[in-house]
């Protein structure tokens, strides 16, 4: 039996990481009582006790855990602060032919971004394909739920008047080109140029959906049909993501395509719509679950050498 412990476990991704855990009898977690759950010597205990170590932190308190644990556990990190460092893993089962074997062996492993996850999987293998070139400038708009943000963000919905949340629909953010994601959706996704990344967030808890928008010139001047084509065969073994068939009519609902639509599951749909002339990509699933406490307990499943989809 593996012993877990996450740092982090009353977080929005920690709860939601437990619950997912907390009936399996393959697994044991540990934790610690809410007084302790900052004191470093506290943390430090379960850390170096545990087999594996989930942090669910900001990135700050991950870079401390790490230093904490000494090396002597396994990690899982939510946070963004070790995805791109080349002495982990990315945690993306589903990026190569070789990843899951890569989780399986490492020591560090850093769960992917909700966002990136999407863009990346819908474009890289279009780049790999040769369809897509690496230096065509690609854009990304998004959609989150607000526990997307975390706990801060969760109640300062939460505490909205009838009339601020319907004036706070949407919003749109990270103007900047400064997005935390974005260093990991240039380095995975092969494209040489970081995106144009809109991201907005909408007042609803969780479900997101990732678009990237392209035109047919920039694709080879390939068919919806083709673009189509490499992702159904790029993705046929993956249990986890659901190529919907071209236009993804069985996904809409009168025209809309909702963005809560895979909540509470594992599963990531990627489409493709548009006409000949103009492509639209996107990738619809739930932020806490495929976008961050589904894909730990799968990277956790990968780590630990258990069957990928125990308890998702
Ligand atoms: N929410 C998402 O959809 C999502 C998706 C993918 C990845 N992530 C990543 O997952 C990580 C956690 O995000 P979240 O949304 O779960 O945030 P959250 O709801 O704010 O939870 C973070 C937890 O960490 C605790 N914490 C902060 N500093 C600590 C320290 N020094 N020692 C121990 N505990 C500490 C917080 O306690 P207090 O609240 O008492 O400060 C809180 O319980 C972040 O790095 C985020 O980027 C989140």
């Amino acid at each position: 039996m593996a012993t877990v412990f996450i740092d982090g476990q009353v977080g929005t991704t920690g709860i939601e990481i437990s619950e997912r855990l907390s009936s399996r009898s393959d697994i044991k977690l540990i934790s610690l009582a809410n007084d302790e759950r900052k004191s470093p010597s506290a943390r430090t205990r379960l850390l170096q006790q545990a087999d594996v170590a989930i942090l669910c932190l900001p990135d700050d308190a991950a870079v401390e855990s790490v230093a904490l644990a000494n090396g002597e556990t396994r990690i899982l990190d939510a946070s963004t602060a070790h995805r791109t460092n080349p002495e982990w893993v990315y945690g993306l089962a589903e990026l190569s032919p070789t990843a899951r074997a890569e989780i399986a062996n490492a020591q560090f492993v850093s769960n992917p971004g909700c966002y990136p996850q999407g863009f990346i999987l819908l474009t890289r293998p279009l780049i790999q394909a040769g369809l897509l070139s690496t230096s065509t400038p690609l854009r990304c708009h998004a959609l989150s739920g607000y526990s997307g943000g975390g706990r801060q963000m969760i109640e300062k919905f939460h505490d909205l008047t009838p009339v601020q949340a319907d004036i706070l629909g949407v919003q749109s953010y990270a103007h900047g080109q400064q997005h935390k994601h974005l260093p990991e959706m240039l380095t995975y996704s092969g494209t040489a140029i970081a995106p144009i990344f809109t991201p907005s967030v909408a007042n609803y808890y969780k479900g997101m959906l990732v678009e990237v928008p392209l035109f047919a010139s920039e694709l080879n001047n390939a068919s919806p049909e083709q673009v189509h084509g490499i992702l159904q065969q790029r993705y046929a073994d993956e249990p986890f993501i659901n190529v919907a068939a071209l236009g993804a009519e069985e996904l809409m609902d009168g025209g809309f395509l909702n963005p809560t639509g895979c909540n509470d599951s594992n599963r990531m749909d990627l489409i493709v719509m548009g006409d000949a002339q103009r492509i639209i990509l996107c990738a619809r699933y739930d932020n806490l679950g495929k976008g961050a406490a589904g894909a730990a307990v799968q990277n956790l499943n990968i780590m630990l050498g258990i069957k990928e989809s125990l308890g998702l």
